[in-house]
């Protein structure tokens, strides 16, 4: 007992002294999409997990906007798992997703206040064919955002090695699963962490993208290629 203590007073110690403080997320490479993804697993229950991954393009102009790519995978016992963009419930984009049939869905949304969030248009996601599912044991989803990096002011660095984020989990699903307006209820917990995109950068961004999205992309309306 003593000689744990004794030792993460060191280790604290020496980031303080040193001045660095690692980001809570690491590395990913994912063999099925293709991109390297920088990834935090969020903890939602003792010894349960939600990992969240997000891979970043390559030279991103200082202050400009720039899409990402969010991987999400989820336990069937979540009913719902949600990501805000700036680290807080209120006043920046939330990423809520959850299964629905063999595949999820994700929905855009922005909360005024603490309680259900609103649907917020100035996101929009396009959702990959690679690396989307839902099986007995597990749903995950992968997805091109664009206007979850900038709102308002603010812009995520796009090599911060500090971007701050918070997470929520819900154990019941959405009123209507195949719905992205659907209503939800409160989350269960939620938790805060901070997440390095310097190291979530993807030179083939682009063609990555153009390759995960595939056909779905027509099916989704996506007219952009
Ligand atoms: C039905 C929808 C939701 C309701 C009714 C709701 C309600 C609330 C309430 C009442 C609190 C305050 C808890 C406390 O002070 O102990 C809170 C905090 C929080 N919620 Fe939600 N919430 C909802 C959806 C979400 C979603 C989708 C996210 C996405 C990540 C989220 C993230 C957070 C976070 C991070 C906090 C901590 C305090 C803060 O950052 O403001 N919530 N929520
Ligand atoms: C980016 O924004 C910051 C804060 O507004 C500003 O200080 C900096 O000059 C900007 N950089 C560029 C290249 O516009
Ligand atoms: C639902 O999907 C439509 C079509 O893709 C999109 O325009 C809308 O912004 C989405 N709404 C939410 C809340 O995600
Ligand atoms: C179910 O989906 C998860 C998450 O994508 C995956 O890791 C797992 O291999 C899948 N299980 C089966 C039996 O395909």
């Amino acid at each position: 007992m003593r000689l744990s203590l004794g030792i993460q007073c060191v280790a604290a110690l020496l980031s303080v002294v040193t001045g660095s403080v690692a980001a809570d997320s690491s590395v990913y490479k994912d063999p099925e999409t293709g991109f390297t993804f920088s990834q935090f697993r969020a903890e939602y229950q003792i010894g349960k997990y939600i990992t969240y991954r997000i891979a970043v393009p390559a030279s991103v102009p200082e202050n400009s906007s720039y899409d990402v790519v969010l991987q999400v995978i989820a336990p069937v016992a979540v009913g719902w798992a949600g990501i805000a963009w700036g680290g807080t419930m209120v006043g920046n984009p939330l990423t809520v997703g959850w299964a629905n049939g063999n595949s999820a869905m994700v929905s855009s949304r922005k909360a005024t206040g603490h309680t259900t969030p609103s649907a917020y248009p100035s996101a929009s996601y396009t959702l990959f064919k690679t690396g989307t599912r839902a099986n007995s044991t597990h749903w995950q989803y992968t997805v091109k955002c664009s206007g979850c990096t900038s709102w308002g002011s603010t812009r995520i660095p796009a090599t911060g090695t500090q971007n701050k984020f918070a997470w929520a989990f819900c154990p019941t699903k959405p009123v209507s699963p195949s719905n992205n307006q659907s209503s939800f209820s409160v989350h269960e917990s939620y938790n805060y962490w901070t997440h390095d995109f310097s190291t979530a950068t993807n030179v083939n961004f682009a063609s990555l993208v153009q390759a995960g999205i595939g056909k779905r992309a027509v099916e989704f309306g996506d007219l952009e290629w």
